[in-house]
Parts: C-alpha cells; sequence; structure tokens
C-alpha cells in the first residue's frame, strides 16, 4: 500500500460526509460560515465513538492496580468537565495573552489575509515561482525543498551559495557556526524567512525575478509579517469594558491545571497519576482549511499527566509511544502514520521535548504529514506560572516575567499548587506530560483511512463498483443493518424484532426499502460493519445471515445469536 491516497478521493470523501450526513458546513443555508461545521446524525455516532473510545481507553479500563507494558510504575486516571471561560489571568499566566499568535501577511491590493508560514505553500503553483525556479536552476528534485523550510535552509547553504556566492545573507546564514534564520534576524535585525532569502537570491540572479514575495492569490504586496492573537474574545456581564473582557479557551489543558489541587484535594489520587478532559476549543485560526482540520472550533481530547521530575523523562517516552499505538489499533494505517520529535527550535516556549503523531492526509503536497496530536513534556511550567505568575525563559531557566516597575508582569494565584508525598515526605512541583489529540482531526483522520473504492459481485455475480468507509467495528457510527429479503411471508415482522433486540445494545439501522445489493451498497458507504438478512431459510430453521462488509463472506446464525455474534465481532469493550 502506498503512504499516500489519491488526492482526488478527497472530494468525494467531502461530498460523501455531505450526502450521507456526517458533516455539513455550519450555517450552509446562510451561505456558511468559514472554520465552523456541524455534524450531522452519522458523523455525530462517529465522532462520539472516537470519544468514548478515547475516554473508555485512557481513563475508565485503565486499571491503576497494574504496570502498563512500557511505563516506569501503575498510575491513576481520573476525568474533569471544567468549564469554556475562565478567569482572564488564567490566559495571561499560562503565556496565551502574550504569545499565542500566528504571524499574518496581508495583501495592499486584495486585501487577503495569509498566514505568513503557508505562503510559500500557497505560491507552490505560481508563475513567481516557476520565473524563480527557472532563474535559480531548481531541478525537479529541488522544488521538493520550495515548502520544507529545513530542507531549503540546507539547499541555500549548499547549492544556494554556489549560485550567489557574493550574496552576504547567505554567508551570515552560517556565520559564528550559529546556522539558521533565527541567527541572521539577530544580526541583520529584521526576520527572515527562508522563502525570503530565496527571493533574495532570485533577483540576485542575472534574470532578477521580482524580489518581493508576492500575494498567492493576486500577485499583490503583501505587508509584513505581523503578530494576530488567535483567542477570541468575549465579555462577561453588561459592561464591555477591559475589565470584564474574557476569551473562549483555545485549550482544554488549562481547565486541568488550575483544578490540579481541587482534584488532588477531593479523590485520593497520588503520584504519577493523570487528569483526562474532552471539550472544545475556539482558536480564531487566520486561514481555516482543508475541511475540519483547521477549524476555529474544535474538540480536544487532553490528558495532563503528573509525575515525579527525576521520572517524567520516562514517562513521556511511555505517552508518547501509546498514544501513538492507539491511532494504529484504531485502523490507521501505520505506512501513513508517524511519530516525529520535535527539533529545539520547533519547542513550544513551555516544552522540554514535543512528538508530534502525524497522518499523511490525502489534501497535503505529497510527502507532507498533518499533526494528529501533539506529546509534549511540560516539565513545571503550567503550575508554576499559576502559582508564580506568568513565566519566561531566561538563561536556559524559567523565571517570572518581570515589568518595568520590576514587579511580576501577570501574577499567578499565589496557591500552594506543590505535592507533598506523604510516604517519602518529600515536596516538588510535578512535572506534567501532556498528550494533546484533536476530536475532529481524528475523525477525519479515520474517515480518510476508511474511505476505498472497489468492485464487488452484484446479485447476478457481476462486477460493480462500491464506495465503502472501511472504519474500525469500534468506530463505526452503525454497527449492523437488519434487512428482510422481501417485504412478505412474514420476514420484516422477525427482521424487526432482531432490530429490535439488538437496537438495546448496538446503534443499528432498518432498512427494507429496495433490492438487496442496493441496501447493502448504502451501508457499505457509511462504513456498517455487518449486514443482517432474514429470507426464506429464516422460515424453515430460524438462522439468518450475516455479511461482513470487508470480506464480503456471508454465514448463518440463530436469530437469537445475533447480539452474542455481533459483540463478539465488534470486539465492543
Ligand atoms: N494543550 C496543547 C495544545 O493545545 P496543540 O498542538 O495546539 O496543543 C492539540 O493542539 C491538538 O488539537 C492538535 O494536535 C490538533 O489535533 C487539535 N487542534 C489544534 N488546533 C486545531 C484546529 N484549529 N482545528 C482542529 N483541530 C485542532
Amino acid at each position: 500500500m502506498s503512504v499516500e491516497k489519491p488526492r482526488m478521493q478527497m472530494d468525494q470523501l467531502v461530498a460523501l460526509c455531505k450526502r450521507r450526513g456526517f458533516l455539513f458546513q455550519s450555517s450552509e443555508i446562510y451561505g456558511g460560515i468559514n472554520g465552523f461545521w456541524d455534524y450531522g446524525p452519522l458523523g455525530v455516532e462517529l465522532k462520539r465513538n472516537i470519544r468514548e473510545a478515547w475516554w473508555h481507553d485512557m481513563v475508565t479500563s485503565h486499571n491503576e492496580l497494574v504496570c502498563p507494558p512500557g511505563a516506569p510504575s501503575p498510575y491513576e486516571m481520573v476525568g474533569i468537565d471544567a468549564a469554556i471561560i475562565m478567569h482572564p489571568q488564567v490566559w495571561k499566566c499560562s503565556g496565551h495573552y502574550d504569545q499565542f499568535h500566528d504571524m499574518m501577511q496581508s495583501c495592499r491590493q486584495c486585501k487577503k489575509l495569509f498566514r505568513a508560514d503557508q505562503v510559500p505553500e500557497l505560491l507552490r503553483e505560481s508563475e513567481w515561482v516557476e520565473s524563480l525556479t527557472q532563474a535559480l536552476g531548481f531541478s525537479l528534485d529541488d522544488r521538493q525543498v520550495l515548502v520544507n523550510e529545513e530542507a531549503l535552509l540546507r539547499w541555500l547553504r549548499g547549492k544556494g551559495k554556489k549560485l550567489a556566492p557574493g550574496l552576504s545573507l547567505l554567508r551570515e546564514l552560517d556565520s559564528g557556526g550559529n546556522p539558521g534564520v533565527d541567527h541572521l534576524a539577530k544580526i541583520t535585525s529584521q526576520s527572515w524567512s527562508p522563502w525570503e532569502l530565496l527571493a533574495e537570491l532570485g533577483a540576485d540572479s542575472q534574470q532578477g525575478v521580482a524580489k518581493r514575495v508576492p500575494c498567492p492569490e493576486c500577485g499583490g504586496d503583501l505587508t509584513e509579517p505581523r503578530e494576530f492573537n488567535l483567542m477570541f474574545e468575549t465579555y462577561v456581564g453588561a459592561v464591555r469594558d477591559e475589565q470584564n473582557k474574557t476569551f473562549l479557551r483555545p485549550e482544554t489543558a488549562q481547565g486541568i491545571f488550575v483544578n490540579f489541587k481541587n482534584v488532588l484535594d477531593s479523590t485520593r489520587v497520588r503520584i504519577p497519576f493523570g487528569i483526562a478532559q474532552i471539550g472544545k476549543s475556539f482558536r480564531n485560526e487566520i486561514t481555516p482549511r482543508y475541511f475540519t482540520f483547521r477549524s476555529r472550533e474544535f474538540e480536544q481530547m487532553e490528558i495532563e499527566f503528573f509525575c515525579h521530575p527525576k521520572t517524567s523523562a520516562e514517562w513521556y517516552r511511555y505517552w508518547r509511544d501509546r498514544r501513538y499505538q492507539w491511532y494504529v489499533q484504531l485502523g490507521l494505517a501505520s505506512e501513513r502514520l508517524r511519530l516525529r520529535d520535535h527539533s529545539p527550535e520547533e519547542l513550544s516556549h513551555y516544552s522540554c521535548g514535543t512528538a508530534d503523531i502525524e497522518y499523511a492526509f490525502p489534501f497535503l503536497p505529497p510527502g507532507q504529514f498533518g499533526e494528529l496530536e501533539g506529546v509534549a513534556h511540560r516539565g513545571d511550567f503550567d503550575l508554576r506560572s499559576h502559582m508564580e505568575g506568568k513565566l519566561v525563559r531566561k538563561d536556559g531557566c524559567f523565571v517570572v516575567e518581570l515589568n518595568e516597575n520590576g514587579e511580576p508582569k501577570y501574577r499567578g494565584s499565589g496557591k500552594d499548587l506543590t505535592y507533598y508525598d506523604d510516604i517519602t515526605q518529600e515536596r516538588y512541583i510535578p512535572h506534567v506530560i501532556e498528550p494533546s489529540a484533536g476530536a475532529d482531526r481524528a475523525a477525519l483522520a479515520f474517515l480518510c483511512e476508511a474511505f476505498a473504492e472497489d468492485e464487488v459481485p452484484d446479485e447476478k455475480g457481476q462486477p460493480t463498483k462500491r464506495t465503502v468507509l472501511r472504519f474500525h467495528p469500534r468506530l463505526a457510527p452503525i454497527k449492523a443493518a437488519v434487512f428482510p429479503l422481501v417485504k412478505k411471508d412474514g420476514m420484516p415482522e422477525i427482521a424487526r424484532e432482531i432490530y429490535g433486540e439488538l437496537k438495546r445494545h448496538f446503534n443499528v439501522f432498518y432498512d427494507e426499502k429496495g433490492a438487496i445489493g442496493r441496501r447493502y451498497r448504502r451501508q457499505d458507504e457509511v462504513g456498517t460493519p455487518f449486514c443482517i438478512t432474514v429470507d426464506g431459510q429464516t422460515l424453515q430453521d430460524g438462522t439468518v445471515t450475516i455479511r461482513d462488509r470487508d470480506s464480503l463472506r456471508q454465514w448463518r446464525v440463530k436469530k437469537e445469536d445475533c447480539v452474542a455474534e455481533l459483540r463478539e465481532r465488534l470486539g465492543a469493550p
């Protein structure tokens, strides 16, 4: 199986999602609103199954008395459900108020907004890139570097230097053994994207390609990148002033940190333990796109795992590997799934180790992966921020950020968020490992992975095309469909009885309309793993056929054994 799924399949998948009620554009009858999506009757079941699988596997089925494979010790798991709107100080101390932004550029002509880091990819097919690649003598292989910052930097240092040996910027890129655009920004007091460096190179070449990186939409003039905070603002109470301004949470994580002490005091958990939460988060993304991949309202499934600083590195590795395996177990093919450790430059301001679990979504350019989940080692950053005030990195350590009067820029709660181990009699600020997943991204990845087109024999044995969603049975929105072969001879009555019995245990569907082949096809298209048919033989011996969506194999079971048969085959927990 190849890593990439055909890109054309994405349009078909989007169409299927709408046609069969998985996903609709929000407020569609008013023309839609960009970055917001509604889940339809089947989509809501799919997402609920994902949430339930996550909660079951991570929280409720977790046996706190047993050490799972790869874990340093047994541990406990509990859940919470915190409010979406929190005290504004939460976001000031967490760093989101000052630092949760994207760099944004707008076009002076067409006024469109772009995320600065996405401009290179949007320009990939443009005339400007065409003339740039010609001017720089890019081979087809070289063109791959255009959307990969690290590869582009390598190219600039190698071939780029040969092309324009006189370009001082390229020499400075590596000066003092300090490679990279950050260093260049320091010595030139200007932030450079590798893309701009390439444009410099193009302008320096004989063909003299336009130096300015153009607007991907109209070729116009782009503004310098500027900061844009992604938090949605709102006001609490009747007066809309600064004092009453607060934010829709951009992550569920902070609701866990601020409740750390409450959970400790109200339960008998001991470190190591994790607190899990599933809930909506909101980010005013500059360019929401790729279907639900980057939305402005989305759902997160986050764990904050509290542990002793001495074992935190081991716990980080445990969670990173465990979370990767979770996606594999639910059917994401390992060729399209990868675990990528962040390079030091990529790490967030708080993180001493992060890995992304990524999936090769079919809408991304070939070879590119999109983030499904981040697993971060956050040290004691969050608990300390909420105790002492907003932290900044200074000389490799985190210290409270001060204002011009030498006072904390944003004061913490002042509450004691340390942990006292009454067995070892040690007091410390726990370290935190954070596996942070997106429920909508997971749903999209499972949809992309499940989507397939193949040929199956029709009633006359002739090959006929079908579209199928090969969901893992735990995730399938409908677990089984029940059909009477024909609408007579008492078959509908028996089928309805079986349906009624199954309905008490699983989400099942009853259908008696149309040819049996078409009914199978309709269920294949929405990923129903099993179809149960009442036929002539049922009237004689009380057995029904069960058909498997993927192998198309059919077998007979007694009609009263359907619940047990399905339970076993669905692997229902
Ligand atoms: N607490 C850490 C945190 O929020 P993140 O990498 O910003 O980390 C975690 O987000 C996960 O949330 C991502 O891996 C992704 O699955 C999901 N996510 C983030 N932004 C999203 C968006 N705009 N639309 C859909 N899902 C998003």
